[in-house]
């Protein structure tokens, strides 16, 4: 074993919550894994000439994941050829190049610094009137390719995944939703006023989640930790929609310290 090896797992605790791990330890350490566990898997594909294909988040957790690919794709030869990727959600009414729209965000943070194949790419925008049609389309779509092999989260202080507010229904698939005031208010700052804040968007649903192989939610700072700790041993209930990860089989929760509450 290497002294990076010996370090890293030195720093990183591993505990069994029921059917749940939890993954506790510097936000750098735990983005660097799980950025390494996206690389096995889209290697991994890629030997076997198949496709990836990866449920994709925005916010601030996910950056330095985001960052760690880039620099594999840099410096270590890691391609996205392979990679068919489904963001989550996606605002309503803002063009793509407004700076707060998650196609902006993942082009900046990602897709424009790795070989993603254009294609490839999808975010269930409502660019059309038609957002029902958009919403089947966005779950057909996902269904023609196979499914999503691993699933990326962030969690809302109000215990949303997505933008499945509190109220979402454990069968819920993509669909049109109404922001709950404490996610627009958490957004406020980054559109300069709550007032700029979009009241509706597009996202994947509940059971859309839920169908993913492999989930990994992340969870920084003291201000999640009441809300994950309750997501995790609380009641399942639409109420709190991240504790519907309770009834999947293959979910890790990756926390650090404060999110942890050690
Ligand atoms: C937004 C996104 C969520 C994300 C959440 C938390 O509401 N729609 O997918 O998980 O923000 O964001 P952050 O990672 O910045 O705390």
């Amino acid at each position: 074993m290497d002294k990076s090896t010996t370090f890293t797992m030195s720093i990183i605790s591993s505990t069994i919550l029921g059917s749940q791990q939890v993954r506790v330890g510097a936000k750098q350490e735990i983005s660097l894994e799980i950025a390494a566990r996206i690389d096995e898997l889209i290697r991994k594909k890629a030997g076997k000439g198949e496709e990836v294909v990866l449920g994709l988040a925005t916010g601030s957790s996910p950056l330095l994941i985001y960052a760690e690919l880039v620099r594999r794709h840099r410096e270590e030869g890691l391609s996205f050829a392979n990679v068919v990727s489904f963001n989550l959600d996606e605002y309503e009414g803002l063009e793509p190049d407004h700076p707060e729209s998650y196609w902006y965000f993942m082009q900046e943070h990602l897709f424009s610094q790795v070989d993603m194949r254009p294609e490839a790419i999808h975010l269930p925008s409502d660019r059309s009137d038609d957002v029902e049609a958009v919403a089947l389309k966005y779950e057909k779509k996902i269904a023609a390719a196979g499914g999503l092999d691993w699933q990326l989260l962030g969690i809302g202080r109000n215990g949303h995944i997505g933008f499945n507010e509190p109220g979402s229904a454990r069968e819920s698939r993509t669909r049109r939703i109404i922001l709950n005031e404490i996610t627009r208010s958490d957004a406020a700052p980054a559109f300069a006023g709550i007032e700029n804040v979009p009241t509706h968007a597009v996202t994947m649903g509940v059971s859309s989640i839920l169908g993913a192989k492999e989930i990994c939610l992340i969870a920084w700072g003291e201000a999640k930790h009441d809300i994950v700790r309750e997501a995790m041993s609380g009641p399942v209930t639409s109420a709190l929609p991240a504790s519907f990860l309770q009834d999947h089989s293959n979910v890790k929760w990756y926390l650090d310290c404060g999110a942890a509450g050690s």
